[in-house]
C-alpha cells in the first residue's frame, strides 16, 4: 500500500499556480484550479518534455514543446500532437495541507 506523501500547504499555490514535487522517484505537478488540486505526472506522453512551468488555461496545460494540451483534472490529453493520457494521481486536503500519493501499484 503506497503511503500519502505531504506536498505543501494549500496556501503555497496561488489559484492558477502549481508546484512540482517527486513522488515514489516519479516527478508530479499540483495544480490549482480555482482553489481545487490535482496531481499530473510532470511529462508530456508525446515526446517526454516536462509540462511544470507552463501557465494554466482553465484546467488545462499546453505543452512548450510542440502544444499538445493535457486536462490536469483526467490527465486527458485533448489535442494533437499527444494522444495518450498523462498519468494523474490522488490528492487529499487535510489540515489545509496537500498531499498526494502514487498509488499505481497498490
Ligand atoms: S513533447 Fe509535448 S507536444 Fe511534443
Amino acid at each position: 500500500m503506497s503511503e500519502w506523501q505531504k506536498v505543501c500547504s494549500t496556501g503555497d499555490i496561488a489559484v492558477g499556480g502549481w508546484r512540482q514535487t517527486e513522488v515514489d522517484g516519479t516527478t508530479v505537478v499540483i495544480y490549482n484550479v480555482d482553489g481545487d488540486f490535482f496531481a499530473i505526472e510532470d511529462v508530456c506522453t508525446h515526446d517526454g518534455a516536462i509540462l511544470s512551468g507552463c501557465p494554466l488555461e482553465g484546467d488545462e496545460v499546453v505543452c512548450p514543446r510542440h502544444g499538445a494540451r493535457f486536462s490536469v483534472k483526467t490527465g486527458e490529453a485533448l489535442s494533437a500532437p499527444a494522444w495518450e493520457a498523462t498519468t494523474t494521481f490522488p490528492v487529499k486536503i487535510e489540515n489545509d495541507e496537500i498531499w498526494v500519493q502514487d498509488n499505481r501499484w497498490d
